[in-house]
């Protein structure tokens, strides 16, 4: 997949926005078609992906508010997976934790508890419908990402007063890196 889509394309990296970035928490619409656009930005997305590297991205992220969201969860990197308008239709009772951390939150990893099995619909590159059946990373993953596409970033799903150290603690990064 990814080898097709990297003769198929011209490819760009795209600069990826960081947590406070507001723009991390809109909602992304639906994408209505897929169409030499969207196959674009999933080349794009994709090698930005690799590069950074990370094990997923979702168009939020490079502030881009479509449902659109590459992963590869594999040792390889030779497992890309396209999910566009993914949504979730099932979810195990059973929740398992994970250490998390995401390209827009660099530096930071903390468990996060969500379930440990979900059943996924999307549409692919070839703009058919798929499903398929996640655990493990794969279904951190697709979590993860999908929160994203809702305005979500993974460290909401920790403790405000975590959440308000980290803000505070990023901010003051940010103030010394435009010192420096
Ligand atoms: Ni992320």
């Amino acid at each position: 997949m990814f080898l097709y889509l990297l003769t198929l394309c011209d490819m760009a990296l795209l600069q990826i926005l960081h947590y406070p970035d507001p723009r991390l928490h809109k909602k992304a619409k639906p994408v209505a078609q897929v169409d030499d656009r969207i196959r674009q930005l999933v080349a794009d997305m994709a090698e930005t992906m690799y590069d950074a590297p990370g094990v997923g991205l979702a168009a939020t992220q490079i502030d881009v508010h479509e449902r659109v969201v590459v992963i590869d969860t594999s040792e390889e990197k030779n497992d890309l997976r396209v999910l566009i308008n993914p949504e979730i239709i099932s979810r195990s009772d059973e929740a398992s934790v994970y250490e998390e951390g995401c390209l827009s939150v660099p530096g930071v990893y903390d468990e996060v508890e969500r379930p440990s099995r979900v059943r996924v619909r999307a549409r692919n590159l070839k703009d058919e419908v798929i499903e398929f059946d996640a655990e493990g990373l794969l279904a951190v993953c697709v979590q993860h990402e999908i929160d994203h596409l809702n305005g979500k970033v993974f460290v909401q799903h920790l403790s405000l007063l975590k959440q308000t150290r980290l803000k505070a603690k990023l901010r003051k990064q940010e103030r010394e890196l435009e010192r420096a």
